[in-house]
């Protein structure tokens, strides 16, 4: 038993806003308006909202099972359950997927970071007395200056895993929740202030229908697989973040209502992010695939003639801030907890040795403008490169052999057992519907899009 004496969050609440810190971050404020935009619209989200719920969910009830019952990482999880060698290779995949998602994810947080401090020198101030199309050019321009020079992206960067590491050195129960209850909750209420302030612009009507209204025709394999490795990404699933948060969860929490609440609160964010983005879109003449620099392009206009509008900028970015703090603490996570417990390695040595990877490697993902900006490998940057392998790749089939593993391999009765928090839920009808999704359609669609996408079938 001794294993069971690692922390665990002290209550319910605090599971959940921990786990929504891990899902909630630039995945939805960032990546997911500039994917739809990038990916036509409306099709690609009604494909990624059945992504989430045929795919993310069952992925993510099947992570809680396996950490919560073995309390270990994300590759120590597999050896507690005496599985065969090979399934370790999650929990390896896990570890590199990590990486990879760390070494763009912590330039985009610097992007961030960076406007929090842009915003507070007022930099946007002059839109207020611009025109649309000098405003919109505007915007452009500072984005462009922000995230392309060849020093300062970096610094932010370099900002960024120092703030990071720091709170992960103060260890899981202090630094996580503390920052994640309370600020979490107001991140949302400034989306919803920026979604009505979009809603009563000229664009909101195309803005809404761009986002809802699926134009089939729009969907192509790498359509399909994007949406895939956006669920992925975005509920931090098929890498072991789950198994390793999981292992902290409390023997009470009902681990389906977890995940529930996780994914519809995560949606919910992510849909009033599209809401409050392509209204600017489509009002101020943009283009909807405008590519990485799409939020940073349009929320400073968002705010740009209301009072108190430089304010509420500068509060929108420092929360997305916060939120992308909270997702890289949960990436993080994943390799520190290995290294400590497999590695046997101190918590502050295994944090700065991740930190210097990250930034090491990191600094191939700053900017496209930048010094690395030519660098083409398989007609991809390293932004793109390191992004499309983690979300489309390793994450979708780590999430496969997640569900293959829980679904047919993992003792059934001990499964139920654990999602029954030992037979005081009664939830037996939702374990089978549950299991049965699991083992049938989760697999069967992974399967599917990676065939469809390298062109075996054709959907
Ligand atoms: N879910 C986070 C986001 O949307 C990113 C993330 C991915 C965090 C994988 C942890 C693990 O921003």
């Amino acid at each position: 038993m001794e294993n069971r004496k690692r922390e665990t969050f002290s209550s319910g609440i605090a599971v959940f806003f921990a786990t929504l810190g891990s899902a909630v971050g630039l995945g939805n404020i960032w990546k997911f308006p500039y994917l739809t935009g990038a990916n036509g619209g409306g099709a690609f989200v009604f494909t990624y909202l059945i992504c989430i719920l045929l795919v993310g969910m069952p992925v993510m009830i099947s992570e809680f099972y396996i950490g919560r019952k073995t309390r270990k990482n994300a590759v120590g999880a597999f050896k507690e359950l005496k599985a065969k060698p090979f399934w370790k290779s999650i929990g390896f995949m896990g570890v590199i997927s990590s990486f990879l998602i760390m070494f763009f994810y912590s330039s985009v947080a610097g992007w961030v970071y960076s406007y929090v401090f842009k915003t507070l020198k007022g930099d946007f101030a002059v839109l207020a007395s611009q025109s649309m199309e000098q405003a919109a050019a505007t915007v452009s321009q500072q984005f462009d200056a922000a995230v392309g020079g060849p020093v300062s992206p970096f610094v932010w960067q370099v900002i960024v895993m120092a703030v990071v590491s720091i709170i992960i050195i103060a260890g899981v129960r202090k630094g996580i929740e503390r920052i994640t209850k309370t600020l979490l909750p107001l991140l949302f209420v400034l989306i919803i202030i920026c979604g009505i302030r979009a809603l009563t612009l000229d664009g909101a009507v195309p803005g809404l229908k761009f986002l809802f209204q699926p134009d089939f025709s729009k969907l192509s394999p790498s359509v399909i697989l994007a949406a895939l490795g956006l669920a992925f990404f975005k509920l931090s699933l098929g890498m072991g973040t789950m198994i390793t948060y999981s292992s902290y969860f409390t023997e009470e929490d009902n681990l389906f209502v977890t995940s529930a609440k996780v994914a519809i609160s995560d949606t919910i964010v992510s849909l009033l992010a599209g809401i409050a983005i392509f209204p600017v879109v489509f009002t101020f003449g943009m283009e909807p695939a405008a590519g990485t620099g799409l939020l940073f392009k349009t929320i400073p206009l968002v705010f740009s003639k209301i009072p108190f509008g430089n304010l509420l900028l500068t509060a929108f970015f420092f929360l997305t801030s916060i939120a992308a703090t909270t997702a890289m603490l949960s990436l993080l996570e994943v390799p520190v907890a290995y290294f400590i417990e497999e590695k046997e390695m101190s918590r502050n040595k295994a944090v700065l040795l991740t930190s210097g990877i990250i930034l090491l490697i990191g600094i191939l993902t700053v900017h496209p403008k930048s010094i690395f900006g030519n660098v083409v490998i398989a007609g991809k940057g390293f932004f793109d490169l390191f992004d499309f392998i983690s979300s489309n790749i390793l994450m979708p089939i780590g999430g496969l052999l997640i569900s293959i593993f829980v679904g047919y391999i993992a003792n059934r009765e001990d499964t139920e057992n654990e999602l029954s928090n030992h037979g005081t839920l009664n939830n037996r009808g939702m374990t089978k519907t549950y299991l049965n999704i699991l083992r049938y359609v989760t697999p069967a669609l992974l399967i599917i899009v990676f065939l469809n996408c390298i062109g075996i079938i054709k959907l």
